[in-house]
Parts: structure tokens; C-alpha cells; sequence
């Protein structure tokens, strides 16, 4: 069923005419979010940082995917950070200001209030409108309901403009409401500089923050069990990765909000393209399957794990070698995980085993001096990086600055990957016949402490021997 050209056959159909008549009240009995005072305390660091400045940050809107359907709304990460707000309860066009008040700042979130029957100012949205309207896409939270779930003052997103029309110095997270956008000029200097202390402010979490993580990557693993078990099947099919996708996917929708990225499901040679998430492929006894995939939790915050599983149940012994190599790398990256470790140590330390792994099997690819690191000699067969930061986005704080991030060091609350990789592309003719198509990557979620490094997703097994029996278990 479609609403096309305006909604005109759901509105005036339903508005005029008995349709009107004997609805109840439909009052929610929402619980209080439970990270509503963690998302407080993030919103009095914001405080703190911009005193006498207004500070703005909206959610983002609904995005069309084509004609009048959109895609599944998924509200900016710092907004999500500040409010705390949850899953399919969160609403398009909502944005948080911060007003100077005194030595602090008063708090608002303008967004949509519910649109209900019953002739209110709303009503011709509630039929109407089948973006936003409940007879379409389903009830949402009045004003005062959302302000007792997330513990903030929240106003009409019809008085944001006038909210906005005092002339203070303004700092607007941009790209994301095309509305707020045009009411306040760009001052780029300060704008980026939001930017950056918004990404920075979530490098560390709190307690909240790695529970559910833990969370996330727990429903994650749920998801890599429910793929072995239906790896025969998936072998029986044309599409096979397809039915892998699918198969995480479910796992993903009903233990979580859904997926923390597209699912990469990526059979024989595919495993050597990094982001293979076409899927169309076969899944053939004999090849290695290459699963990537994040559950994101109802809290937004995301898993990112990834296993290399021989389909048949049994590494060949070619495959066995690069699997071990890139075990042995990982085990050192993660070895290397500490508080005030150098941020690249980690990726230093798997690189450097990969690199004498590749040397010892004669591998020496062109270009190599003196001066040469492991990582840059070898990117040929390991293509990126090790790990990044991990959270509310799968590659989580990306604005921080490079002094807190990238050049930085780790600290207790940082929570993070560790993954590297082979892939022994199928045309590269500087490896051995053997190796060509041949990708491993093994992807392990962490959270330093205060004396080292916990994983969060210790509940998939990662040397070769304990996969092949893990298997053996479901199958
Ligand atoms: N799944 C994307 C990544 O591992 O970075
Ligand atoms: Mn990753
Ligand atoms: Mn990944």
C-alpha cells in the first residue's frame, strides 16, 4: 500500500466522516532511559567547554532512499551521545541547544510532538503525512513523555527558529539539518572545532557506554553462532553469501536497533575485497568464508567482529598458514594493548609479525629500503589498517584531532579493534599460486583498563584449532 501525491487517499477520506469518532487515550507509560544521567553528564562537559555560546546539535532527518520511501532514520552519533535517546523511540528533525544561561547553559530539545486524533493542531499531520504522521508510521512520544524518558526540557521543533533568532555566538554541528543550517551563519573556525571536541568527548567511555558495548557485541557473537549453523545451507544455494547476510541480519533486527554497518559476507576470493558487500556469491566447501558484522544495540552503540571460518569445518593446510600468521599478528597487536601505549603501537606490533612471517616465506615485494616500515612494505597483502576506535560509530571519533586520536595514546575507556589481515589478491602475480584469493582477517573488540585490555567478544573462539572445533559444535 502506497500513499502517493500528498497522502490523499489515507487524509481527507479519514478526517471528515465517522473515522473521527471513539478513539481512547492512548497515554504511554514510558520507562526512563537508562542512560538518560550518563548523557547528562556529557551535556555539562559541553557546558563547561563552550561558556557564553550557543551550542547546536541537531539529529538529521529522514533520508530518501527513492520516490516516498526512506531509509530506517538513525539519528546523528552526538546526538545520541548527549541524550541518550534510543532505537525506534528517537525522532527525525529533533535538535539540542545548549543556551548561555548565567555560568552555564540551559538545555532543549525541540523536536516533533506527537501529532494525535482528536482535532488538536496536529491532527492533519496524524493522517496526512506519511513521513512523520501515527496513522502511518506508528505512535511516537509527546513532548512531555520524551522529556520524562531522557530527563531534558524539551520545546516544539516550531519554536526552534525563534529559539535561534537571539543574537549569541553560535556553534552549529553542520551537514545534518539543512534548516538549521541556513539560520545561522558558519563560522567554519568554531564549527570544526565542535566538531573535533564532540568526537574527542566520546573517546573514553563511561561505564554505561561499555556496558553496552558489551551488549552490542555480545548480540554480535550471537550472530557468528547463528551463521555456522547454516553454513551447509548457505553452501546449497547460488547466493549463498546472501543467505549468510540475511542469516546475521535477523540475529541483528532481533536482539538489537540492527546493524552497526553492512554486513560483509565474503566467500573465497571476495574476502580480499575490504568492504565486499554485494554478497551475490556462492559459498563453496573448501573456501574460506570471511564474515565482518557489527550488532548495533537499541543505545546505537555498535559491535565490529570478524572471523575467517574454513566452510567445510577444516582449514587446508595452505589456508591454516595464513590464518596462523594473521593469528600470531593479532595476538601481538592485542598484546600491546595498555593504558598510555602509543595508539599505533598495536598496529606496530602486528605488522611487524606479519612482516616477518611474509619474509620468511620469501615474499619481498618490490620497492623495499632501508628505511621502509613493515607496514608500508607489505600493504600490498594487508590493504589498511589495524583497528580503530569503536562506539556509537563503527569507526567511532572520527574528528577527533590527530594528537588525541591517531598520535594519541590509549587510555582506560578506550574502546577499540584489533584486526589485521592478509589478502592474497587472485591476479597478484607476485605471490604463489597457492596463496591467490586467499583473505583472512581475524577482528576482536576491546576496552583498555586501567592495567591492560579486556576483549568484549571473547565469546568466539580465534586460533585455528578452537574455530574448527567451535564448528564442529554447531554443525
Ligand atoms: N567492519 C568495518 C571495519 O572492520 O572496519
Ligand atoms: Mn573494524
Ligand atoms: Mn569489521
Amino acid at each position: 500500500m502506497r500513499g502517493t501525491g500528498g497522502d490523499e487517499r489515507a487524509g481527507p477520506a479519514a478526517v471528515t466522516g465517522p473515522f473521527r469518532a471513539g478513539w481512547a487515550e492512548t497515554d504511554l507509560r514510558l520507562p526512563a532511559v537508562p542512560g538518560a544521567a550518563w548523557a547528562a553528564r556529557r551535556r555539562s562537559a559541553v557546558s563547561e567547554r563552550f561558556p557564553g555560546e550557543r551550542v547546536v546539535v541537531p539529529s538529521g532527518g529522514l533520508k530518501v532512499r527513492s520516490n516516498d520511501f526512506d531509509y530506517a532514520f538513525r539519528p546523528h552519533s552526538a546526538f545520541v551521545h548527549l541524550t541518550a535517546e534510543q532505537g525506534t523511540s528517537a525522532v527525525p528533525d529533533s535538535v539540542l541547544v545548549f543556551e548561555p544561561e548565567g555560568r552555564g547553559h540551559s538545555v532543549t530539545m525541540f523536536t516533533r510532538p506527537r501529532s494525535p486524533r482528536g482535532g488538536g493542531p496536529n491532527e492533519a499531520e496524524f493522517y496526512g503525512d506519511r513521513r512523520h504522521g501515527e496513522f502511518w508510521v506508528g505512535r511516537r512520544r509527546t513532548l512531555s513523555e520524551t522529556s520524562d524518558a531522557l530527563g531534558i526540557e524539551v520545546r516544539a521543533r516550531d519554536e526552534l527558529e525563534q529559539a535561534l533568532g537571539r543574537n549569541v555566538p553560535t556553534r552549529v554541528l553542520r551537514g545534518e539539518d539543512a534548516h538549521v543550517d541556513a539560520l545561522v551563519p558558519p563560522v567554519p573556525g568554531a564549527d570544526a572545532e565542535l566538531v573535533s571536541f564532540l568526537s574527542e568527548l566520546r573517546l573514553v567511555k563511561d561505564d554505561w557506554e561499555v556496558a553496552e558495548l558489551g551488549a552490542a557485541v555480545g548480540c554480535t557473537v550471537a550472530g557468528f553462532h547463528d551463521v555456522v549453523g547454516e553454513l551447509d545451507h548457505a553452501t546449497r544455494l547460488a547466493r549463498g553469501e546472501r543467505w549468510i547476510e540475511g542469516t546475521f541480519n535477523r540475529r541483528a533486527r532481533l536482539g538489537g536497533n540492527g546493524l552497526g554497518f553492512e554486513t560483509i559476507a565474503a566467500a573465497g576470493a571476495h574476502a580480499c575485497v575490504l568492504h565486499w558487500m554485494r554478497n551475490d556469491g556462492p559459498v563453496r566447501d573448501g573456501d574460506l568464508l570471511l564474515l565482518d558484522a557489527g550488532v548495533e544495540a537499541d543505545s546505537f552503540y555498535t559491535g565490529d567482529v570478524t572471523r575467517t571460518l574454513p566452510v567445510s569445518g577444516h582449514f587446508t593446510d595452505v589456508q591454516r598458514r595464513v590464518y596462523d600468521l594473521v593469528f600470531a599478528a593479532q595476538s601481538a597487536g592485542i598484546a600491546a594493548l595498555r593504558p598510555g601505549a602509543r595508539y599505533g603501537d598495536f598496529h606496530d606490533a602486528a605488522m611487524r609479525v606479519i612482516a616477518e612471517g611474509l619474509d620468511a616465506w620469501g615474499l619481498a615485494p618490490h620497492g623495499r629500503t632501508a628505511s621502509t616500515s613493515p607496514s608500508e612494505l607489505y600493504r600490498r597483502y594487508t590493504l589498511c589498517g589495524s583497528g580503530h576506535m569503536l562506539g556509537l560509530d563503527c569507526h567511532d571519533c572520527a574528528g577527533a584531532r590527530g594528537e588525541r586520536y591517531a598520535d594519541g595514546v590509549l587510555a582506560a575507556g578506550h574502546v577499540l579493534t584489533v584486526e589485521p589481515g592478509l589478502y592474497f589478491q587472485p591476479d597478484d602475480l607476485t605471490v604463489p599460486e597457492a596463496l591467490r584469493g586467499i583473505g583472512v582477517r581475524i577482528e576482536d573488540d576491546f576496552v583498555i583498563t586501567d592495567d591492560g585490555a579486556v576483549c568484549l567478544s571473547s565469546g568466539l573462539p580465534r586460533g585455528a584449532d578452537e574455530v574448527e572445533a567451535w564448528m564442529a559444535s554447531l554443525r
